[in-house]
């Protein structure tokens, strides 16, 4: 299944309290983006990788991957949507169609092992919606109230974590997105938008390791593994 990826990479990883955004932290002597893109780079059925930056990005530059012809940049957004909807426009210039497959994947998430990868696009390849690589919550959730106290207990097998890649056709991904920001509703992911536009994205099971690097201690965790 021939496929373009998004990553977006403009945020500024606040919850880290780094001197520098997240996806330019070091692990194991790279810096945590040119592990993110690893896996899609090696896969033969990739036709192109857009990375949003933000506008005063000073370090992907500096990066060794930088000069990888396979890898184009473009501006990011406001929001993570608008960074999305830029790299959608951005690869259309590169030559990507409306009925294209198109994978967004967080800078932040360095973990993404072939396997999964290749289990979303074998799951979703004749999918009508596409969809995204979800992890079940292992943990009892517990809904509160502004108090701080226990509102409610829901069924935990009803509930996924959302994880990336999300994998949509560019034409609905980038028709989705563009209304939901003109609707001024909050998207927090690609999934989000497609539902909001009506559709139900497919879950794919994937591994719980493919973390999205959040606090200082997801990077000593990577580290060690
Ligand atoms: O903040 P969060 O961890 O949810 O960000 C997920 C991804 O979205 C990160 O890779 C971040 O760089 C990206 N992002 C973006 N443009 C924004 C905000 C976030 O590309 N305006």
């Amino acid at each position: 299944t021939p496929f373009w990826v998004v990553i977006p990479a403009a945020g500024i990883g606040q919850r880290m309290q780094a001197d520098r955004p997240k996806q330019y932290l070091p692990l194991k002597g790279r810096a945590l983006i040119e592990h993110t893109l690893d896996c899609f780079l090696g896969h033969p059925d990739l036709c192109g990788l857009m990375v949003c930056l933000a506008d005063q990005d000073a370090w992907w530059e500096q990066l060794p991957c930088a000069a990888d012809g396979r890898i184009q940049r473009c501006r990011g957004g406001r929001e993570r949507a608008d960074s999305v909807l830029n790299g959608l426009q951005a690869l259309q210039q590169q030559g990507a169609r409306a009925n294209d497959w198109v994978l967004v994947h967080d800078a932040a998430r360095p973990n993404l092992l072939r396997s999964d990868l290749d289990k979303l696009l074998q799951h979703l390849a004749a999918d009508p919606v596409g969809g995204l690589l979800a992890v079940p919550v292992r943990d009892t959730l517990k809904q509160v109230g502004t108090d701080g106290r226990v509102q409610s207990t829901p069924d935990r097998s009803r509930f996924w974590q959302a994880y990336t890649p999300q994998m949509f056709r560019l034409g609905d991904l980038q028709q989705a997105l563009s209304s939901a920001l003109a609707a001024g509703v909050s998207i927090t992911d690609e999934a989000s938008a497609i539902e909001w536009a009506g559709k139900r994205p497919r879950l794919v099971e994937g591994r719980a390791d493919n973390i999205k690097v959040t606090r200082p201690e997801d990077l000593e965790w990577l580290a060690r593994h």
